[in-house]
């Protein structure tokens, strides 16, 4: 897929915003691929900010994969309470098991790869990949997803799935350095998170409005915020 037209000037801005404004958080402190691996599992379902209160206490009681490993399933769903959904308590404890055994305690730095290992699906295969190792991957969550429907109103064409036509377009218009790579995923959960919202999108306070096919367009805050349907325009 190619870039659109806009993506060069919305990623100057977005990058801009980023380094001035960017949220610093536990999990963008560190590049250690357990520790980032752990944030991803419990973002997958929480808030950020319960998240940011559970993370340390965890990595506390277990700070690399083989103490996760060797410790017995109950006492992981001990420290994993306060963040609820225990499946992941388990497939991440599973994940660790899984990474000693087959990956000689390393954890993957490949999608492909950590695809394979449990309760990893695409989304958190690309953030490990890009979090932890700076690698050139896009993970799309539910968030990114709308900033980037409302940003460049992509056609679905060809039969393709919407959230693969999505994951396509993250990938081009990703930049080449893995840094900046870094730096550019971050922003768009921050950008999602706090302005690009699902029901009310501050278009007029946005670092990147004037690269943004809704915002540019007038059609976010004041017309009752924008329908993620509506923007996903499927081609004839
Ligand atoms: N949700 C999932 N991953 C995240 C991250 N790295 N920062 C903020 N929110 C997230």
């Amino acid at each position: 897929m190619r870039a659109p037209s806009n993506a060069l000037s919305f990623k100057r801005r977005l990058l801009r915003w980023f380094r001035r404004a960017g949220r610093q958080l536990p999990w963008r402190a560190t590049r250690d691929p357990y520790q980032v691996l752990v944030s991803e599992f419990m973002l997958q379902q929480t808030q950020v900010a319960r998240v940011a209160e559970y993370y340390p206490r965890f990595l506390k009681r277990y700070p690399t994969v083989r103490d996760l490993a060797n410790a017995a399933p109950g006492h992981v769903r001990e420290a994993w309470d306060g963040l609820g959904y225990y499946r992941r308590a388990d497939n991440l404890h599973r994940l660790a098991q899984a990474v000693v055994k087959h990956h000689d305690g390393r954890v993957p730095d490949r999608p492909e790869v950590l695809r394979t290992l449990p309760g990893v699906g695409p989304y958190t295969a690309a953030a490990v990949a890009t979090f932890a190792y700076e690698r050139r991957a896009a993970p799309v969550d539910t968030n990114v997803a709308r900033v980037l429907r409302r940003a460049f109103r992509p056609r679905l064409g060809n039969g393709m799935r919407g959230d693969r036509m999505l994951r396509e377009l993250a990938s081009a218009i990703l930049p080449r350095r893995g840094k900046a790579a870094w730096q550019f995923n971050q922003a768009l959960m921050d950008l999602g998170a706090t302005i690009c919202e699902a029901r009310k999108p501050e278009c007029p306070v946005c670092p990147v409005q004037t690269a943004c096919r809704t915002g540019k367009a007038g059609r976010g805050r004041g017309l009752g915020g924008v329908s993620e349907r509506a923007s996903v325009e499927r081609a004839p």
